[in-house]
C-alpha cells in the first residue's frame, strides 16, 4: 500500500464559525478526512496577528472552534486536530525560516500590500503580520504536507511557502516536499446583506445560532433586490437567500420554490419560513452535539491533548532533521 498524500490546514481562531466556513471549508476537510493524512489545526498564533489586542478573544474561539469541528463531522479518530500554539516547534521553524526569506518576498505578498494601500496600518503595522505568512509555511512543511486545502485569497501564501520551501532544500539539501494547494470551492452561501458572510461584517449565520436568532436573521436576510413588491416576480437565480435551500430544503421544495417564485406564486416572507424550519431542523444535530461537547470539557480536553500529541510526535521528529540540516544540532 502507498503511503497516503499528507494534508494540513488552519483556521484562525478569530470568533465562532458561521455557514460560511461549513459550507466552504468544512465540509471539503470533512470529505479529505477519508482518503488523506489530514493535519488541521486552530491557528491562535495567527489569530493574535489581528488579535493581540484582546487575546481572550483567541482563546475562547480556540475552544469553540474545536467544538463545531467535532460538532459538523471532523473526526479525531481520522484527522489530527491540534492548537498551533500547543506545538512550539512551529515557532522553531518559523525562525529558521525567516532567516531565510528575503525581504521583498514579503513586501509584495497581497495580503501585506492591501492593508498598507487601505491604509489600516495602524495595527496591522507590526512584525508579526509582515511574517505571517513565514509562520504559515513553517506550519505546512514542518508535517512535509503535500497539499494544502484553502481558499482563494491563501493562495499568494501557499505560494510563498513553495518559494521558501525550495530556497530551504536548494540551501541546507532536500528536506522537505514543495506542498501544492487544492482551492476550496467558494461557498455559494452568502452572507444576511449579500456581502460575502463574515465576522467583521457583522452578517453571518452562525453555526450555534439559536432558533430565536436563526429566526431573526433569516427574517432580516435581503432576498432578490429587484422584487419590491409581493407581486412582483422573482429570480431565485439573482436572491441572496436561495442558495441556502438546496443545502437545507427538501428536494421538492427547492424545486416548488423555483417554480413558484418567478411567478410571483410565493412571498418571501413564506419562503423564509419555509428556510427557518429546514435550517432549524439541519442545524438540530450540530447543536446537540456543541452542547455535548460544551458540557463534556473533559471529553474536549482529551481530544485536543491527543490530538496535539500526534501533531507534536511528527514535528519533533522533523525538527531533528532540520537542525541536522542547518547544522545546529
Ligand atoms: N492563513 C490561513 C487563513 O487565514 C490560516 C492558516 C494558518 C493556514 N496556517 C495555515 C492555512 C497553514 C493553511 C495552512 O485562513
Ligand atoms: Fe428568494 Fe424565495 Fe423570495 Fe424567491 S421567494 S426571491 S427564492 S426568498
Amino acid at each position: 500500500m502507498t503511503e497516503r498524500k499528507r494534508v494540513v490546514s488552519g483556521m484562525r481562531t478569530t470568533g465562532k464559525l458561521h455557514l460560511g466556513h461549513y459550507h466552504g471549508v468544512l465540509t471539503n476537510w470533512i470529505k479529505l478526512q477519508h482518503d488523506y493524512d489530514c493535519y488541521f489545526f486552530a491557528a491562535d498564533w495567527h489569530a493574535l496577528t489581528s488579535e493581540y489586542q484582546d487575546p481572550a478573544i483567541v482563546k475562547e474561539s480556540t475552544r469553540d472552534i474545536f467544538i463545531d469541528w467535532l460538532s459538523v463531522g471532523i473526526d479525531p479518530e481520522k484527522a489530527t486536530l491540534f492548537i498551533q500554539s500547543e506545538i512550539k516547534e512551529h515557532a522553531e521553524l518559523h525562525l529558521l525560516l525567516s532567516m531565510i526569506t528575503p525581504l521583498p518576498w514579503l513586501l509584495r505578498n497581497p495580503t501585506y500590500k492591501d492593508s498598507q494601500a487601505e491604509g489600516q496600518g495602524g495595527d496591522n503595522e507590526t512584525y508579526g503580520f509582515l511574517g505571517y505568512p513565514v509562520l504559515q509555511a513553517a506550519d505546512i512543511i514542518i508535517y512535509k504536507a503535500n497539499l494544502v486545502p484553502i481558499g482563494v485569497d491563501q493562495l499568494p501564501h501557499v505560494e510563498l511557502t513553495r518559494e521558501i520551501t525550495r530556497r530551504f532544500n536548494h540551501l541546507y539539501g532536500d528536506t522537505f516536499p514543495v506542498p501544492e494547494p487544492i482551492l476550496t470551492e467558494l461557498s455559494k452561501v452568502s452572507g444576511l446583506d449579500g456581502r460575502k458572510m463574515s465576522k467583521s461584517y457583522n452578517n453571518a449565520i452562525l453555526l450555534s445560532d439559536d432558533e430565536a436568532t436563526l429566526k431573526k436573521k433569516v427574517g432580516s436576510m435581503v432576498t432578490d433586490v429587484q422584487r419590491a413588491r409581493r407581486n412582483d416576480p422573482g429570480d431565485p437565480e439573482k436572491c441572496n437567500l436561495f442558495p441556502l435551500h438546496p443545502l437545507y430544503s427538501k428536494a421538492e421544495e427547492v424545486d416548488e420554490i423555483c417554480a413558484a417564485c418567478p411567478r410571483a406564486e410565493i412571498g418571501c416572507v413564506d419562503c423564509k419560513k419555509i428556510l427557518l424550519k429546514n435550517l432549524v431542523a439541519g442545524l438540530a444535530p450540530v447543536h446537540e452535539k456543541q452542547h455535548y461537547y460544551r458540557d463534556n470539557h473533559k471529553l474536549l480536553d482529551e481530544i485536543i491533548a491527543a490530538g496535539n500529541d500526534r501533531a507534536r510526535s511528527i514535528t519533533r521528529k522533523t525538527m531533528l532533521e532540520v537542525r541536522k540540516a542547518v547544522k545546529l544540532s
